[in-house]
């Protein structure tokens, strides 16, 4: 009996068959634990963003995290993953200062990060760089539109292709950028930041899927980060994200319980207690 992609084991082989015939869902995954997680609910694309610069150690951008981190990262994820296609997001500077380099990095995360393919941004400025990689056989995922390794030329992290925003020619140099990353073999494309009228006309226009993050409903799939799915985040939530539970809120209340019951001498109770404890008054006496 066949298995249903459901099942079977995601490869990019599958992602590129998708297109037109179901949704494919992707969610970034920073350790083991996570991936475990996600890879038991299905998601089909485990993504090992370098937005771990920011979610994981607390920095303003994703300039900072280096290839070391983030193959130590993918490596994590790809133990938790038994399903899920694990994707390995290339750092700023590691593909961008010359093919070569861009070859011996993505090679790194696949080897020593246990990745499947790599994720890199930018279109036709990355064009060669991506055939390259698709050359000696790493599959790559281009990503365009909001990159948010360009924060820096954009002014802030905005909403790219706006009607008459970024000036003329904007949308048309999208729609370049998509065709010029699927002529260069790349197996998808995450569509980042645009109006979502425009994510579906990107979609339209190419043979690959695209997976949209704040790009609208009509992208072949749909990408988001973890800890803002599960709420665990207090700083600016994006008008794309949505918050599918607030477990930051029950982690706080589990902690701040915690911390009452030490105080309280609630706990250890004697369920936790590998003989049996004195009395909670002689503990306390014994303690002053
Ligand atoms: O780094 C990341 O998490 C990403 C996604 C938001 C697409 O690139």
């Amino acid at each position: 009996m066949a298995t249903s992609f459901e099942e079977a084991k995601v490869t990019v082989p599958a992602v590129l068959d998708s297109k037109g015939e179901r949704k494919l869902t992707m969610l970034t995954a920073y350790d083991c634990t996570m991936a475990k997680l996600a890879d038991r609910a299905g998601v089909d694309m485990l993504l090992v963003g370098d937005s771990l610069a920011m979610v994981v150690q607390g920095n303003e951008n994703t300039l900072g995290v280096t290839m070391d981190e983030m193959i130590y990262h993918t490596r994590m994820v790809a133990r938790g993953a038994d399903r899920a296609l694990v994707v390995g997001d290339m750092p700023f500077l590691s593909y961008q200062v010359s093919p070569v380099d861009a070859v011996a990095n993505a090679g790194r995360m696949i080897k020593e990060g246990g990745a499947a393919c790599v994720k890199l941004e930018g279109g036709i400025n990355m064009a060669e760089t991506v055939a390259r990689l698709v050359d000696v056989d790493i599959p790559v995922i281009g990503h365009i539109g909001l990159t948010p390794q360009s924060v820096h030329r954009m002014g802030g992290h905005k909403v790219q292709g706006r009607k008459g925003g970024d000036g003329p020619g904007a949308r048309e140099r999208l729609l370049q950028d998509a065709a010029a990353l699927q002529d260069a073999g790349a197996f998808a494309i995450v569509i980042e930041g645009v109006p979502a009228e425009l994510g579906a006309t990107i979609t339209d226009a190419i043979d690959v899927p695209t997976i949209g993050i704040g790009a609208g409903p009509d992208t072949d799939g749909q990408v988001l980060v973890c800890n803002d799915v599960l709420g665990l985040e207090d700083r600016f939530v994006p008008k794309f994200v949505k918050r599918y539970a607030e477990l930051g809120k029950i982690a706080e209340n589990a902690i701040v319980s915690y911390v009452d019951e030490v105080r309280g001498e609630v706990f250890p109770g004697p369920e936790h207690c590998f003989s049996a404890p004195r009395a909670v008054g002689n503990r306390k006496r014994a303690a002053s």
